[in-house]
C-alpha cells in the first residue's frame, strides 16, 4: 500500500511517509508564498487564531522594570478579535497594548532610514495589523512591515526594536502575497480560506531570523528532544516547527493541502489572476451599487470604504454596505439577510468579528457598544438595529470561484427589494456604462437618468485572457434588465372564501376567527378544521413533528420548498395521522409513541434543544423517497417540556412562561385578514419576490 499515512511521530514506513510529505508540503506552502525553507518556517496550528495565540504566547515580550520601560503589543484597531485578544495575553506580562487607528499609520511621518536610530536595539515591540481587512476588504500598504521594522515608520515612538506580524487570513484567498519582498516576521494563515478546505487547520509563516527568539512554555507530544517526568528537564526539539506543534498534527489534512494548491492553480492560472478576477467583480458591484437611487435621488446603499475601488492594492474584494430606505434610515441587517436567503443568496452580517472597524465605519462610540449589550445585543446575534442606529453591516465577498452572473444576481436582488416599483417601470439607474459596464450601440436608448457619475472598466476589459475562469464574464451590465419580470396580476377582489365568511370590504369590524388551520407536521402543508382541541402548548398536535436530514437537521422552506406539498391530516377517532402528497401512496403514522420501542434523539429548534423521537423506518422511506435524500420524520417527545424563550428587556412585564410545541416562537400565530389583503396587493404590485 503505497498512500497509509501512519503518525509522523514514529519510523516505521508509513509514519516515514507522512513526514516526507508532510515536509513536501511545507515546501509547497513556501513556494505558493514566494519563499523557501531557508527564510521562513511553517508552523502548522488549527487555524489563524491558534498561530495568533502562539505568537502572543511565545513572543519574547519584556516586561517593564527599573532598566526598560518593557515591550509594547501594537495593533491596528481594524483588526480581527484574534489580533485584539492578544493582549490578554500581554497583560500577565503587564506589556502595555496600544491599538493604533489605521488613520495614524497612514500620515504617520517617514524618518529617513539613517536617521531612524538603531533598530536592532532592546526591548522587542510587536506591531500587527492586517493585510487587509475583514469588515470593509481595505489593504493596508505591505510597505509597512519595512517601514516599522527599519525604524522608519514608528506605530509609536518608543526606543526597541519592532517586529511585524502581517494577519494575512483574509488576504491570501484572493491576492498573491510574496514574502520574498514583504518579509514579515510573522504571518498567521487559515487554509480553508483559501480554497475551502481542509476547516481547522491553518499555518504560522515565521521568520527564520525571529524564530529563535520565539520562547516556548507548554510543551506537547512530539516537541521534545529529550525530558524528565520526575524532575524539571525539557530540551526541545531543534526544528523550530517540531518545536512549536505540540502533539500529532493533522496529517491527513495535511497532505490534502496539496491538492488544494495544485486544483486552485489548475483552475486559474495563480493568484495574480485570481486577484484580478476578484476585484474586477467587487469594482464593477460597487459600482452599480453606489449608483442606485430612489426617485428622490436618496442612495439605496451605504457603503464602507476607504477607497474608490480603485485598484486591488488597496481594496479587496469585499463590499461592506448598509441597505437605506428613501429618508436615509437603515434597513437592520437582519431583515435584508432573511430577504437574501430567499433569493438565495448568503450574506454576512453584523460586525464580522472586527469590533474596531465596525464602530469607525459606523460610528459606534465605546460608550454606545457597551450600552448595545446592556440592551441584550452580543455580537452575531441578529439585534440589527437599536434606537434606529445599526449595530452592524452587510457583507458580501468574492472568491475565484465567485461569477459575473453571481455579482448580478446579487444586484437584481437589491433592485428587486428596494427599487422595483408598481408596473415594472425601472426606477432610475445608473447607466449600464456608469455602472461598471462596457458602452453598447443601444446605451442611447437604455439610458435612464443617472444620479451618480462613477465609472470603472468592466469585468470584460479588465478579464485578463486564457485562464478559463473568466467565460462566464458578461458583455454588458442592463441595469435596466436587473428588475426582475413581474408577476401575473392576480387581483386583489375578495375570494369566494372571504365572500363567504362574510368579510366586509375596508372595515374589518369585530374580529372574529374565520379559518383555524393545524399544521401538524412544522413547514408542511396545513389542514383546515372548524373545531379542534387545545393542549398545553396550543393546537392539539400543531407542529409536534418535523422532517430532519440524515444529521438530524430541521428541514425548512427555505433550503426544501417542497415541504409544502406534504399533506398531513389528522385523525383523532383513529389516533393517527396520515400523510399524503402527489405521486405517493398515503401512509399512516401514529399520533402517540410506542414508549417501549421509540428512540429518543435530540434536535434543535430555533437555537433550543428538543426531545425528540424518530417515527420509523416506513415514513422515513416514504419521506427519503419523495424528497430523493434521506429524511425522518421526529416528533416530540411527550414528556419534554420546552418554554418559550423570553425577551431580554428592564421593561418587559413578568409573565407565565408557555410550553412550545416543535414551533418556532409562539403557541399560536394569528393572521390578520387585512394584513394578508394588504400583502397581496403589495405582491401584485411589485416585482415578484
Ligand atoms: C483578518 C482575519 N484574521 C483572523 C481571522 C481568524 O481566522 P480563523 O477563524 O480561521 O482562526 C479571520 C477570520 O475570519 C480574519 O478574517
Amino acid at each position: 500500500m503505497e498512500n497509509v499515512y501512519g503518525n509522523p511521530h514514529s519510523q516505521n514506513v508509513s509514519s516515514k511517509l507522512t513526514h516526507d510529505t508532510v515536509e513536501q508540503v511545507r515546501y509547497r506552502i513556501l513556494a505558493h508564498f514566494h519563499t523557501s525553507p531557508e527564510d521562513y518556517t511553517v508552523i502548522f496550528t488549527a487555524g489563524s487564531t491558534a498561530a495568533l495565540k502562539l505568537v502572543a504566547e511565545a513572543f519574547p515580550w519584556v516586561s517593564p522594570g527599573p532598566e526598560s520601560s518593557g515591550s509594547r503589543f501594537c495593533y491596528l484597531t481594524d483588526s480581527h478579535t484574534s489580533v485584539v485578544g492578544m493582549r490578554k495575553v500581554t497583560a500577565t506580562m503587564n506589556v502595555t497594548s496600544i491599538p493604533i487607528r489605521p488613520e495614524d499609520m497612514w500620515s504617520a511621518e517617514k524618518q529617513d532610514a539613517a536617521a531612524a536610530g538603531n533598530p536592532d536595539c532592546q526591548p522587542p515591540h510587536l506591531f500587527c495589523y492586517p493585510a487587509q481587512s475583514n469588515f470593509s476588504g481595505t489593504r493596508y500598504p505591505l510597505s509597512w512591515i519595512e517601514e516599522v521594522k527599519s525604524g522608519q515608520v514608528h506605530p509609536m515612538s518608543v526606543p526597541g526594536k519592532w517586529f511585524v506580524l502581517l494577519d494575512a487570513a483574509a488576504y491570501v484567498g484572493t491576492s498573491p502575497l510574496d514574502l520574498s519582498v514583504h518579509q514579515a516576521d510573522f504571518v498567521p494563515i487559515s487554509f480553508y480560506k483559501i480554497f475551502g478546505f481542509p476547516t481547522g487547520l491553518g499555518a504560522l509563516l515565521v521568520n527564520n531570523r525571529s524564530a529563535p527568539l520565539l520562547r516556548k512554555t507548554y510543551f506537547g507530544g512530539g516537541t521534545a528532544a529529550a525530558y524528565l517526568a520526575g524532575d524539571d528537564f525539557y530540551i526541545p526539539r531543534e526544528s523550530v516547527a517540531e518545536r512549536f506543534e505540540d502533539g500529532t498534527i493533522s496529517f491527513l489534512d495535511i497532505v490534502a493541502l496539496k491538492h488544494g494548491f495544485d486544483a486552485l492553480e489548475r483552475l486559474t492560472g495563480g493568484m495574480e489572476n485570481v486577484r484580478q478576477h476578484t476585484f474586477t467583480l467587487a469594482r464593477y458591484t460597487y459600482a452599480a451599487l453606489s449608483a442606485l437611487r430612489y426617485p428622490n435621488g436618496a442612495p439605496v446603499v451605504r457603503i464602507y470604504r476607504d477607497s474608490e475601488f480603485s485598484s486591488p492594492e488597496v481594496q479587496g474584494p469585499v463590499i461592506s454596505f448598509n441597505v437605506l430606505d428613501d429618508h436615509g434610515r437603515i434597513v437592520g441587517y437582519s431583515q435584508v439577510d432573511k430577504m437574501a436567503s430567499l433569493y438565495n443568496i448568503h450574506v454576512r452580517t453584523g460586525c464580522f468579528c472586527n469590533t474596531g472597524a465596525c464602530q469607525r465605519h459606523l460610528g459606534i462610540s465605546d460608550e454606545m457598544v457597551k450600552k448595545h449589550l446592556q440592551a441584550g445585543h452580543v455580537c452575531g446575534d441578529d439585534v440589527d438595529l437599536i434606537d434606529g442606529q445599526p449595530t452592524g453591516s452587510v457583507r458580501i465577498s468574492f472568491g475565484y470561484m465567485s461569477t459575473l452572473e453571481d455579482a448580478q444576481a446579487f444586484l437584481r436582488f437589491i433592485i428587486a427589494i428596494r427599487l422595483c416599483p408598481p408596473h415594472g417601470q425601472p426606477l432610475p439607474l445608473a447607466t449600464p456604462r456608469e455602472a461598471g459596464a462596457p458602452p453598447t450601440g443601444s446605451e442611447a436608448q437604455d439610458a435612464v437618468p443617472a444620479t451618480v457619475a462613477t465609472h470603472s472598466p468592466s469585468p470584460q476589459e479588465d478579464a485578463p485572457p486564457g485562464t478559463g475562469v473568466w467565460n462566464n464574464s458578461p458583455t454588458t451590465v442592463d441595469a435596466v434588465g436587473l428588475c426582475p419580470p413581474l408577476p401575473e396580476a392576480t387581483g386583489t377582489q375578495q375570494t369566494p372564501s372571504e365572500k363567504a365568511a362574510g368579510v366586509p370590504d375596508g372595515d374589518l369590524g369585530s374580529r372574529v376567527i374565520t379559518n383555524l388551520y393545524v399544521y401538524p407536521i412544522k413547514s408542511c402543508a396545513a389542514f383546515e378544521v372548524t373545531r379542534w382541541p387545545l393542549g398545553n402548548q396550543g393546537l392539539l398536535y400543531d407542529r409536534s413533528w418535523m422532517v430532519v436530514n440524515h444529521n438530524g437537521i430541521c428541514l425548512s422552506q427555505k433550503q426544501e420548498p417542497r415541504l409544502c406539498l406534504i399533506q398531513p391530516f389528522i385523525d383523532l377517532q383513529r389516533r393517527i395521522m396520515v400523510v399524503q402528497a402527489q405521486g405517493m401512496e398515503p401512509i399512516e403514522v401514529p399520533l402517540e409513541e410506542n414508549s417501549e420501542r421509540a428512540q429518543i434523539c435530540q434536535s434543535k429548534v430555533c437555537a433550543d434543544r428538543v426531545n425528540t423521537y424518530d417515527c420509523g423506518e416506513k415514513i422515513s422511506s416514504w419521506l427519503s423517497k419523495f424528497f430523493g435524500r434521506p429524511c425522518h420524520l421526529i416528533k416530540q417527545s411527550s414528556d419534554f417540556q420546552r418554554s418559550a424563550r423570553r425577551k431580554h428587556g428592564k421593561d418587559q412585564p413578568a409573565c407565565t412562561t408557555a410550553t412550545l410545541s416543535l414551533v418556532n416562537k409562539a403557541q399560536y400565530l394569528l393572521i390578520n385578514r387585512s394584513s394578508v389583503l394588504e400583502l397581496q396587493r403589495q405582491l401584485n404590485t411589485r416585482c415578484s419576490v
